[in-house]
């Protein structure tokens, strides 16, 4: 192990106006600091230390990570200040990568060419070109185009004020070193504060090379002070999961209609319309087509499946050749067989549905067993609920459940049975029998409407 990381996270994030430390809040459905830590951990190897301060605890207890050296800087006395919490821990002989917890974006590709010259003995400094650097530090040249320093807006002259290069605060540098030069810091500057960016002009001093390695991409450098860049970070991250589906082979009608706040395995030809919410971990197999407007958490779905508008599915299995929707709710605990047919207005709940079995239109399933080639009629409810207890209802293979039906848990409906429409039932249904409750019909001959008094 020869890489230490440092993440800064102490910052109050007071724009946000939020009781939620700003680090996490949510970017992808996953808090900012977990993003990058999962880049951090992209570094094989690397030992990760965080630094917090500002809702320190309940940081700390969103990441139980034993691997997460966690310190602590009360107050914060800027970011130089920050980075000498962590040192005393860190070997000299370490390259030191420091990184942020309120900029998710950045890659592990461009922090990687930090950490090689660092590597080198060299301090290796990550910029970026704004069109507006306003708020930024400037970085400073001498004649001969090397990096003399850095200088924060607070402290610039008018002049440096107009260089658009801008210190993006990733930085890299042998440990040893850094530790000479964060020891040395003063905040003998505008804001009061220990700037870690002085150590540019310590290291420059000290006849160390300082090399600026300039990203294109200026969404990975963009840290998150507001809601408003979390939501301009947020479309960000969407494209580039967006981008990463279709290198996949995943069609997506709309990229920018696209919202996965977890991960997403797809199989080929995978078809998916515009305004998917993805949550959580789904697995998608070959040629499944996802309709317009459905919402999905930590569900599976087999080979050839078909959802079409406006379904919500959550922690579901979904079966081969089965065809959900529109307008379908699968609550968790749902287990689809293979070729099973869901449609409108059908709510299911903890149930399991044999192959070719068919619930097609405004039923409610809860806590059932349905066997296989089983045809549910329109309206059919599984009254699960007592007020107290939740029952089963069990449904054998070849069962025929005629409309408006419904079914008191617990309730067996035994293999082959027909049940006439507008059932109550409250016993067992024999196998291969036509059961029905029904209240026998009469016509009154000769009966009349009530008509108004004049
Ligand atoms: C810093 C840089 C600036 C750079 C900018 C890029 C310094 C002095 N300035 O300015 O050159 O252009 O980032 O965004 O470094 N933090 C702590 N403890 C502290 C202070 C800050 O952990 O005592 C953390 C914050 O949580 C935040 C990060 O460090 O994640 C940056 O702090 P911030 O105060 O936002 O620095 P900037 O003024 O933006
Ligand atoms: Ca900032």
């Amino acid at each position: 192990m020869n890489l230490s990381i440092i993440i800064l996270a102490a910052g109050q994030g007071t724009r946000m106006r939020s009781d939620l430390p700003k680090i996490l809040h949510p970017l992808g459905g996953r808090p900012l600091l977990a993003h990058v830590l999962d880049t951090a951990r992209r570094f094989d190897d690397a030992a990760l230390h965080v630094v917090v301060g500002h809702g320190a605890e309940q940081v700390r207890a969103a990441f139980p990570d034993p691997a997460i050296h966690w310190f602590t800087q009360q107050p914060q006395l800027g970011t130089g200040h920050a980075v000498a919490q962590v040192l005393p821990a860190i070997p000299d002989e370490h390259a030191v990568l420091v990184m942020y917890g309120d900029v998710p974006l950045i890659r592990k590709e461009t922090l990687g060419a930090l950490q090689v010259i660092a590597l080198n003995n060299e301090v290796g400094l990550l910029t970026a070109e704004l069109d507006d650097p306003t708020g930024y530090g400037r970085i400073l040249y001498a004649a001969d185009g090397s990096i003399t320093g850095s200088v924060e807006e607070q402290d610039a002259t008018n002049e440096q004020r107009r260089i658009r290069e801008v210190n993006t605060g990733f930085v890299a540098a042998q440990a040893g070193s850094l530790r000479n030069w964060v020891e040395s810091l003063d905040n003998n500057n505008a804001q009061g504060e220990f700037y870690l960016t002085d150590i540019i002009a310590r290291a420059v001093t000290d006849g160390i090379i300082v090399r600026g390695v300039t990203t294109k991409d200026r969404n990975e450098v963009l840290g998150v002070n507001t809601r408003a860049q979390l939501a301009t970070l947020e479309r960000c991250y969407q494209l580039r999961q967006a981008m990463a589906c279709m290198d996949d082979g995943v069609t997506l009608i709309d990229p920018a209609r696209f919202d996965l706040r977890g991960r997403l395995a797809a199989g080929q030809d995978v078809v998916i319309d515009v305004n998917a919410v993805l949550e959580g971990n789904i697995s998608l197999g070959n040629r499944v087509t996802i309709g317009p407007n459905v919402v999905m958490r930590d569900t599976s779905i087999a080979d050839d499946v078909t959802i079409l508008p406006n379904c919500v599915i959550e922690e579901a299995d979904i079966g081969a050749g089965t065809r959900i929707g529109p307008f379908a709710r699968i609550r968790p605990g749902t287990r689809l067989a293979q070729s099973t047919h869901i449609g409108n207005f059908v709510e299911i709940k903890n149930s399991e549905i044999g192959n070719g079995s068919k619930v097609n239109h405004l039923s409610y399933i809860g806590d059932t067993g349905i066997g296989r080639d089983v045809n549910v009629g329109a309206g059919t409810i599984t009254c699960n609920y007592d007020g107290a207890n939740k029952h089963r209802t069990v449904i054998g293979d070849g069962v025929f459940i005629g409309s408006d039906t419904q079914l008191i848990a617990p309730v067996t409906v035994a293999d082959g049975a027909t049940i006439g429409a507008g059932s109550t039932i409250t016993r067992n249904a024999p196998a291969g029998e036509l059961t029905l409750s029904r209240a026998p019909q009469e016509t009154r001959k000769g009966w009349q409407r009530p008509v108004k008094k004049k």
